[in-house]
């Protein structure tokens, strides 16, 4: 598959669901997904923290059954004729919101061994659902069917539905030599090649493992997947994109600023929560005129969170959307971060003195920018970033961005790597495309000189990295996959 000398951190935002500690994801395309289905939920749940019944172990617990079926581009129709949404999350699973209920769960995976991961796309692990107000949750396992009605034993078997095994070899990071990457040598040739960035070493990172590296890029594993193109501007986007400030940026909006201040993750693949809660601090300043600025926990996700996988990774929309919006958020002071997955604290061991730990920050409402995950583009973020605030994205980092020092990044491959390489899927609609790092973007410019369009984007490692902790991406050109996924939270300020 892929090799490089160079580094290729072909590891992803996301990993595995904790609690199967198989840690490598399923990988399903939106073909796998799209199709008719059969949930089986449970009596309602007492406690939402609860843990979902086993599901293989009893089954009996699952008696309620509801059929959906999942049509393009994002139409989710029950047996009655009912119209609600859905959306794939990346490749980990789907979400539906149809007759005031939604619906979430990672589609289902075994690890036979180090080398032998299995998906099966057809059907989830138990997941989670609840009514469009947070009440009433239920656990519930879907299983894709043939015909309305089909029960349990009809599933599209197996055979049917052939399980899609890779080996999580191809998916680590091969010939890795970080000296390389961030030898003086190799940032000379990064920086003789194009004019457009700046490339530095960082002696601090060249004390880091490789380990660390890959954390700092979002976690462990990777998804070769790909897209040709972000889904095109409709007429109505791209004439209300042009009816935008040519340049734009959250951090100086006639000279204030929204923005909370730059952080450091350290070496936790904890990416998704950083940028999830940028986004909801500095959307909480915008609502409010910088009357309240939360610092929001991180930690809190890291060691709580059924919908991520602490340091191994996690998506914004899961975290900034879902999460906070089922069980809210908290201030960081009650629960500081240590960037290690650790056991989580509930609500009565917070500092009880402190007022904002009586608390929790929830969203009303969110959505991948475009309304569901494969609809994004340039322009469609452009509109979200400028009416509602900074908005969480995925890219994908190669060993060059490390370097990274001013100016406007693109990948520069490595005439030594295959980078370049990316498998297409031949698919009526395949939305995917490889992102392992996520970071929020404040604003957008364009070089006055050579014309170039860019993205002004908050990183997570520290102040001391980039532009006082900021880069610049170029814009319109999904370059690295950034107009690939961007989503948006919309957070209710206390
Ligand atoms: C994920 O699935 C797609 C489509 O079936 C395949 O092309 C791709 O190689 C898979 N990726 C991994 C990491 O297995
Ligand atoms: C928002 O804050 C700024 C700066 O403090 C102030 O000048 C302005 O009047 C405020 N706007 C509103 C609508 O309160
Ligand atoms: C608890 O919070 C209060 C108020 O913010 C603070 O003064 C105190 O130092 C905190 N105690 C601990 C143990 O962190
Ligand atoms: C690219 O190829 C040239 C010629 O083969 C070689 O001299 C150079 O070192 C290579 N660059 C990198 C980054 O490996």
């Amino acid at each position: 598959m892929m090799k490089s000398s160079l580094i290729i951190l072909f590891v992803s935002i996301i990993c595995c669901w904790q609690q199967i500690l198989a840690d490598t994801p399923a990988n399903c395309t939106y073909e796998d997904i799209k199709g008719l289905w059969l949930f089986e939920e449970t009596e309602p749940i007492k406690d939402r923290w609860e843990k979902c019944p086993e599901h293989q172990q009893q089954r009996e617990k699952y008696s309620k059954k509801i059929f959906i079926r999942l049509d393009f581009p994002n139409v989710a129709v029950d047996k009655f004729g009912n119209i609600g949404e859905w959306t794939m999350i990346y490749n980990q699973g789907f979400e539906v919101k149809i007759n005031y209920r939604k619906y979430f769960a990672f589609s289902a995976y075994e690890r036979k061994s180090e080398n032998n991961v299995l998906s099966y796309c057809h059907k989830t692990q138990p997941g989670w659902s609840h009514d469009v107000l947070g009440n009433n949750w239920a656990c519930y396992v879907g299983h894709k069917v043939n015909n309305w009605n089909d029960d349990v034993s009809k599933t599209v078997s197996a055979e049917k539905f052939p399980v899609k095994q890779h080996s999580e070899r191809d998916l680590y990071l091969q010939n890795i030599n970080v000296e390389h990457i961030l030898s003086q040598k190799h940032i000379d040739h990064l920086n003789s090649q194009q004019k457009s960035w700046k490339a530095i070493v960082y002696p601090d990172l060249q004390t880091k493992s490789i380990e660390h590296l890959i954390q700092m890029a979002g976690g462990r594993k990777s998804r070769i997947i790909s897209r040709p193109k972000p889904l095109r501007a409709t007429e109505q986007q791209k004439q209300l994109a042009r009816s935008l400030p040519e340049s734009f940026d959250w951090r100086n909006l006639n000279g204030i600023d929204y923005v909370s201040p730059v952080r450091d993750q350290g070496k936790c693949g904890s990416c998704y929560t950083f940028a999830s809660m940028a986004m909801l601090e500095s959307r909480i300043r915008i609502q409010t005129n910088n009357t309240f600025k939360p610092i929001f926990s991180t930690q809190e996700v890291v060691d709580c969170s059924e919908y991520s996988q602490g340091c191994d990774g996690g998506f914004s929309y899961l975290i900034a959307g879902k999460y906070a919006q089922d069980f809210g958020v908290i201030d960081e002071s009650c629960y500081p971060y240590k960037g290690v997955t650790g056991k989580c604290q509930n609500q009565q061991n917070f500092n009880q003195t402190n007022e904002k730990c009586k608390q929790r920050t929830y969203t009303i409402d969110y959505k991948y920018v475009g309304g569901y995950f494969g609809a994004c583009n340039e322009e469609a973020m452009q509109i979200e970033l400028v009416q509602n605030g900074p908005i969480a994205v995925g890219f994908e980092v190669y060993g060059d961005f490390f370097g990274y020092s001013k100016g406007i990044y693109s990948h520069q491959p490595s005439n030594e790597s295959n980078d370049q390489h990316k498998p297409t899927i031949k698919a009526e609609f395949n939305p995917f495309e490889m992102t392992n790092h996520a970071v929020l973007i404040v604003g957008y410019g364009k070089d006055k000189k050579t014309g170039e369009k860019y993205w002004i984007v908050k990183n997570s490692w520290g102040k001391q990295w980039g532009m006082d902790g900021y880069f610049w991406m170029r814009r319109g050109t999904d370059e690295c996959a950034i107009e690939s996924l961007a989503m948006a939270a919309t957070p209710i300020p206390n």
